[in-house]
């Protein structure tokens, strides 16, 4: 199969593909045209033929044959595969003879499931009563039809009986879904019971799992309100956000991503037009998650629970947001009402709300005065308790000067107080490793800072005119960049492949993405050996410039501090880094 998938990619021609939906003009080594995932007026989507790659420099959009397809039809990987097959002229080993394995199994059984919950709500008889609560929560037809709701039945084993009975699929796979339970005395019961049922429908919309919130009229203390499936070979809780598949064309186009706490104020929510939003569905907020959105939005608006859970997601999205450059604000709701009262009652409000959402910092320092009353000291003392960790977190100087700046005015004290503050949370805690650079991302993600985009370009460069890898090679190495980016230009510096097509097909899947980034960032002009050299160079001056950064911010923090042996160690070290620098110096001439 996987030699199938390689002969379709191998046979297909990426030009004429994406030109049918793209108008596409050569230049340089790339064809270039207007993005087709994202509204632009001048053209930043490239197309390689040697490679078969696309990629979008505005949206970040890219991949091969396959990915393209599925992206802009959004059809399945199987569906694209197919399609391609048949006009490449290669005849794909038949889907009949394959045994399906599990995971396929567990999918054909979670998308009959929906189907037939789907149609209880909207067409059984027994629906009746879910149809009428869904209507009293203004959640009408076309909602139900997007979100795929559906509803199951009070009884033990109607969903048992249509999918073994009728469906001829085995008690044990049912289990295996999550669907059905155990019975302590034999045989095996339906799980979802009289509820209206939330797929759970992975990013390219097949089912993975489901939500059930109770009728009311069947809530009972013993059973929980909202029953989510378990985590099975197919369901990652984790990995999982609600309303992903419905929100992501919105989110792409208007680079943002509205998060909220449950199902019922996404739904809320995207009637009222925010189609951009998605929901965690009542667990903690994971990296995962606040990566899927990453990769789609520059700015995440967080609606959550103003509760300590609430507290923490916001904690640890602001963790990866700095890692990332990705913005995090607050839609700041009062009096405790969630986004599905408001967005059902007076959809215009709720617009607004999310229009006006604040700086995550903003949000932080607003509630904390509120609570704290900080004409007194104890007061003062709590409020730098709770904001100075979020400055501290700030990547950007000038960024977290502001925000010192707006605290300390809040505060009435001297905003060098206040940086003190931060400083020692940065560098209180334990030792800061020395030479560690900041904001080198781990993935091939929103790089912004000019040593890491002079590293991308180097791969690129490398890429293109490999004749150079034999110059630079020891010394850029030695500089040791940290991240995925050090480990691609590693790679290429060290790898005898010269072929660039070649050299991507064995990269470590980890770092594929990223190279094939670089190449097609630096296909655009022509590249020539002495353009690498150059590149090699600025790199490693920017590489000194930053550890030197660092290292004169360390030394400034162990001078107020007072240890004077560290200090005479840093010192040292900011020689040595001179002297680095004088080398490179004399390289270049
Ligand atoms: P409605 O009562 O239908 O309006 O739901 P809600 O969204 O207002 O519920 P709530 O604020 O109580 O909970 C927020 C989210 O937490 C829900 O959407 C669910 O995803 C989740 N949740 C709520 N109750 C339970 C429960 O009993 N068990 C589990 N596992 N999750 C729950
Ligand atoms: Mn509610």
């Amino acid at each position: 199969m996987e030699d199938q998938v390689e002969e379709v990619k191998q046979k297909t021609d990426i030009v004429g593909l994406v030109g049918q939906y793209v108008a596409l003009k050569k230049l340089g080594r790339h064809q270039k045209g207007l993005c087709p995932f994202h509204s632009e007026k001048t053209p930043s989507f490239m197309v390689n033929e040697e490679m078969r790659l696309y990629k979008c420099f505005g949206c970040g959009a890219g991949g091969d044959v396959f990915k393209f397809l599925m992206e802009i039809e959004g059809i399945d990987f199987r569906d694209a595969l197919e399609r391609l097959a048949e006009k490449a002229g290669v005849k794909l080993v038949s889907r009949k003879f394959e045994v399906p394995n599990d995971k396929q199994k567990l999918l054909e059984v979670m998308d009959l499931a929906a189907r037939y919950f789907h149609w209880l709500l909207t067409e059984g008889k027994s629906g009746e009563e879910a149809r009428k609560y869904l209507e009293d929560r203004k959640i009408n037809s076309n909602l139900i039809d997007t979100f795929n709701l559906g509803y199951a039945m009070p009884g033990w084993d109607y969903l048992m009986n249509y999918l073994v009975n009728k469906k001829g699929y085995s008690e044990e796979l049912l289990e295996k879904a999550g669907l059905i339970s155990k019975r302590t005395g034999g045989g095996y019961y339906d799980k979802f019971r009289g509820r209206i049922m939330f797929p759970l429908q992975d990013a390219s919309g097949k089912v993975v799992g489901f939500t059930g919130r109770i009728l009311p009229s069947l809530a009972k203390e013993s059973e929980p309100k909202y029953l989510n499936s378990p985590e099975t070979e197919i369901y990652h809780k984790g990995r999982m956000l609600f309303g992903f598949y419905q929100a992501r064309q919105a989110i792409r186009e208007k680079k943002r991503a509205i998060l909220v706490e449950g199902q019922m104020d996404l739904i809320s929510s995207y009637g009222a037009g925010v189609s951009e939003t998605v929901a965690v569905g009542g667990t903690a907020l994971t990296e995962d998650q606040i990566e899927m959105l990453a990769r789609l939005a520059k700015t995440i608006y967080l609606s959550l629970d103003a509760d300590e859970a609430g507290i923490a997601a916001i904690k640890r999205a602001v963790d990866i947001a700095e890692k990332r450059g990705l913005e995090i604000k607050v839609v700041n709701i009062e009096g405790g009402k969630d986004p599905d009262e408001i967005a059902r009652k007076f959809p215009d409000k709720w617009r607004e709300l999310v229009e006006n959402a604040i700086d995550v910092y903003e949000f932080v320092m607003l509630k904390s005065l509120e609570k704290n009353d900080i004409s007194t000291v104890s007061g003062i003392k709590k409020v730098t308790e709770d904001v100075v960790p979020f400055l501290a977190k700030i990547e950007n100087s000038v960024v977290r000067e502001v925000w010192t700046k707006k605290l300390a005015e809040k505060l009435g004290v001297e905003p060098s107080v206040v940086k003190q503050e931060i400083e020692r949370m940065k560098f209180g805690r334990g030792p800061v490793e020395k030479y560690q650079l900041r904001n080198v991302p781990d993935k091939n993600e929103q790089i912004d800072n000019k040593m890491e985009k002079l590293a991308k370009r180097l791969v690129g460069g490398l890429l293109i005119c490999p004749g150079a890898k034999s110059k630079i090679r020891t010394w850029v190495k030695d500089t040791k960049l940290p991240g995925a980016l050090g480990k691609a230009l590693a790679m290429v510096l060290d790898t005898d492949e010269n072929d660039a097509t070649r050299l991507v097909e064995k990269a470590p899947a980890e770092l594929k993405g990223l190279i094939e980034d670089a190449y097609m960032a630096e296909g655009e002009g022509e590249t020539e050996e002495k353009d690498v050299l150059s590149l090699a160079v600025q790199l490693l001056r920017e590489v000194i410039r930053e550890k030197r950064k660092i290292l004169i911010d360390e030394l400034k923090t162990v001078k107020t501090g007072g240890s004077d042996s560290k200090e005479e160690e840093l010192s040292q070290e900011l020689n040595d880094l001179d002297r680095e620098e004088n080398k490179i110096m004399v390289l270049l001439g």
